[in-house]
């Protein structure tokens, strides 16, 4: 989805370039969330800088608005800014093409008196649009966002009371707002001022001051802005009380804010972070944050925190890999020893999740394991359930949430829903939380960001600990999910006296894990070298069943997602019921055979391309004559336990999909129409 980001800096001194290069740096790091344009708010050249708002869009990557803005000869970059605030927005387009007038941000007017970055979909623009067309505003985008920056004017223009505060205007605005939304708000009517708000879509603000921030809490105030007269308007600031803000107490505070759609954006100016709860406003008035609600709901913090952001810049940048997701792909021997770390004792052969201890009993006593998720999260469900149904004895369904909540799935409450989420922000996964949760089930997130919305909503859950991933095509998270779920299924049956040579087994099986994934990763340049084979073909199919199922339906996903090319994970029990018909001589086929109880079926289908003159390509286990005899090509992989295999075979598919990208001149890690946090439905 769309990437947010603003920056503020108050009584720190910075030339123009330097704001804008903040700006531009904090859009690269979200650029994977969406690619599409561009754009940017800054406060206009001219002695009085505040007085005007000069916006700079364009189609296309940041680098492409980076040129644009440098082009531009009107631009003083070398005035200093004691005090500025600049907003600046990555877009993937959801209403409107990709074009400059579609792009964030969004103003009010020609004389750019609000504008607006915003990440989420307002469901209700179009009888918000039709209002406001009626007042006359006119409209220039085809977009969503624009009743926004429309509706802020016209309650501006409207108002009751002369002194009306930027936050009373913003408060009044997402009440008429449905849908989902992160929206920044700037304008010339309030210079120097930033607000921030959420719903349903992540929003965080980092803080860097000279003081030393450590466990500051800012408390969130209520009805602030019900004020009606001039008078409490004139004197909201007061009203709100030097304590309630941070910094409260530093008067001559020189202080600077970080406004992003998440942490990669802020890592390397501060750790020191806020997470805004679902409408939040988030106000910043003379270098002082203030956190305020409309009202208090039941069992609400009233206080939001600043926390420590642990990840490292360094974690975040690709260092000499070509791109992230090869990065990433290659740090899977650490990332899932990150996931293990502090959870399995390979001496006392025990596994304990913390974050699920509490729940341990209720999860034990229930009907059956739920498992939800898009995508690549959705495909460590499916590889994982074989192996869950063993341990834990339980039905175990696997479903992805957009069909989930279309089917109205009935759910109960001693029902246990997983929800498994790299982002943590998937809308579709969220949602499908929000209605399990209000069924009374028990709901557990597996997720891989901190403070995500999935993390904060669950009951209880496991953060998988893989690291930031930044390439749009998961990959570590993967494997990471993986391991998660199967460590979730030996400590649900750790006090089985029938399980535990098999719980024995796996441990032991992971405890082997990161060596085995270095030997596949070794294997990278067979792999490349069949890429450079298949690179000009249209269609790949990857065929397997039984543990290996998985890998066949994410390898196909990776394929076709950064590949463009067709491809398809086919249950290799499902040959002859259809794909058969597409085997010729000239198909490509990826074959997943290694030895588990699914061997001789798989040979069966082997037989059965090879009879139709296909040439497979196999993945097999080393030592395997047979199969070598037969496979147009094989890629050797060490065998593990059974139901680890997955982690091992889905990694040349990883690196098959990477290689065949790169050749066919793709950018990896940008895949066309594609976002990596998805946070609309
Ligand atoms: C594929 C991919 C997507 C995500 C899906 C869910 O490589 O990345 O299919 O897996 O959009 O995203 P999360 O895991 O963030 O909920």
């Amino acid at each position: 989805m769309c990437g947010i980001f603003g920056y503020l800096n108050y009584r720190v001194p910075r030339t123009r370039r330097d704001i804008i290069q903040t700006l531009m740096k904090g859009l690269q790091r979200l650029e994977y969330r969406g690619y599409d344009s561009a754009g940017v708010a800054v406060d206009g050249s001219g002695k009085d800088h505040a007085a005007s708002i000069s916006l700079y869009k364009k189609t296309g990557k940041v680098k492409a608005l980076d040129e644009e803005i440098y082009k531009n000869n009107s631009i003083d970059l070398e005035a200093e800014l004691d005090t500025h605030f600049g907003i600046a927005h990555t877009r993937w387009a959801t209403h409107g093409e990709p074009s400059s007038v579609n792009s964030h941000p969004q103003r009010s007017d020609k004389n750019n008196e609000f504008v607006v970055i915003h990440n989420g979909i307002i469901t209700n623009y179009k009888e918000l649009k039709k209002y406001l067309v009626s007042k006359g505003y006119d409209f220039e985008s085809d977009t969503d966002t624009e009743v926004i920056p429309k509706l802020i004017k016209y309650l501006y223009d409207n108002r009751e009371n002369d002194y009306v505060s930027f936050s009373t205007l913003v408060e009044r605005v997402i009440r008429q707002l449905q849908g989902a939304f992160a929206l920044v708000f700037k304008s010339i009517h309030f210079p120097g001022e930033a607000i921030a708000t959420r719903r349903g879509s992540p929003l965080l603000i980092g803080v860097r001051s000279q003081y030393e921030l450590s466990t500051e809490q800012i408390p969130v105030q209520y009805n602030c802005s019900d004020s009606k007269t001039d008078e409490q308007e004139k004197n909201l600031l007061n009203r709100r009380g030097s304590t309630n803000a941070l910094h409260s107490v530093h008067d001559r505070l020189a202080v600077e804010f970080y406004f992003a759609s998440d942490a990669s954006a802020i890592i390397e100016h501060t750790n020191k972070v806020i997470y805004l709860e679902d409408d939040d406003i988030a106000v910043v008035v003379e270098g002082k944050l203030y956190v305020h609600r409309v009202k208090r709901a039941a069992g609400e913090d009233p206080v939001r925190v600043i926390q420590t952001l642990q990840m490292e810049l360094q974690q975040i940048m690709k260092g000499n890999f070509k791109a992230f997701m090869q990065k990433e792909i290659f740090e899977q021997p650490e990332s899932v020893v990150n996931t293990m770390r502090g959870r399995i004792c390979f001496e006392s052969d025990t596994v304990i999740l913390g974050g699920l201890s509490d729940h341990l009993k209720e999860i034990k006593r229930c009907r059956r394991l739920i498992m939800i998720g898009c995508g690549t999260s959705y495909h460590a469900g499916v590889a994982t359930r074989q192996i869950l149904e063993e341990l834990t004895e339980l039905p175990v369904m696997v479903e992805l949430a957009s069909d989930f909540l279309d089917r109205i799935t009935p759910v109960f409450r001693d029902d246990v829903c997983f929800f498994i989420s790299q982002s943590g922000e998937t809308a579709d996964t969220l949602m499908a939380l929000r209605y399990c949760k209000q069924r009374g089930a028990l709901t557990v997130g597996i997720t891989n960001t901190v403070g995500s919305s999935i993390c904060r909503e669950t009951d209880c859950g496991v953060h998988i600990n893989a690291g930031p991933e930044v390439g749009v095509a998961s990959t570590k998270a993967y494997t990471s999910q993986f391991v998660s779920l199967i460590m979730f299924g030996l400590m649900v049956s750790a006090d089985r006296l029938s399980m535990q040579q098999r719980r024995l087994e796996i441990i032991n099986g992971l405890k082997k894990l990161p060596e085995l994934i270095k030997e596949v990763l070794a294997l990278d340049d067979n792999i490349r070298s069949i890429a450079d084979e298949l690179h000009h073909q249209r269609s790949l199919l990857v065929m397997g069943r039984g543990y290996n199922y998985a890998t066949c339906l994410e390898g196909a996903l990776k394929i076709k997602e950064i590949t463009y090319m067709h491809s398809e994970g086919i249950l290799a029990g499902e040959l002859k019921h259809g794909p058969l018909a597409l085997i010729d001589k000239h198909m490509p086929v990826i074959m997943i055979i290694t030895k588990d109880a699914c061997y001789t079926k798989c040979h069966n289908a082997l037989q059965q391309i090879t009879a139709r003159q296909g040439r497979p390509i196999i993945l097999c286990c080393q030592d395997d004559p047979e199969i070598s005899k037969i496979a147009y090509k094989t890629i050797e992989l060490p065998q593990t336990v059974d139901c680890l295999q997955g982690i091992l075979s889905v990694i040349p598919l990883q690196l098959m999909s990477f290689h065949l990208a790169v050749l066919r001149g793709y950018d990896v890690d940008c895949p066309r129409n594609l976002a990596k946090s998805v946070t609309v439905e």
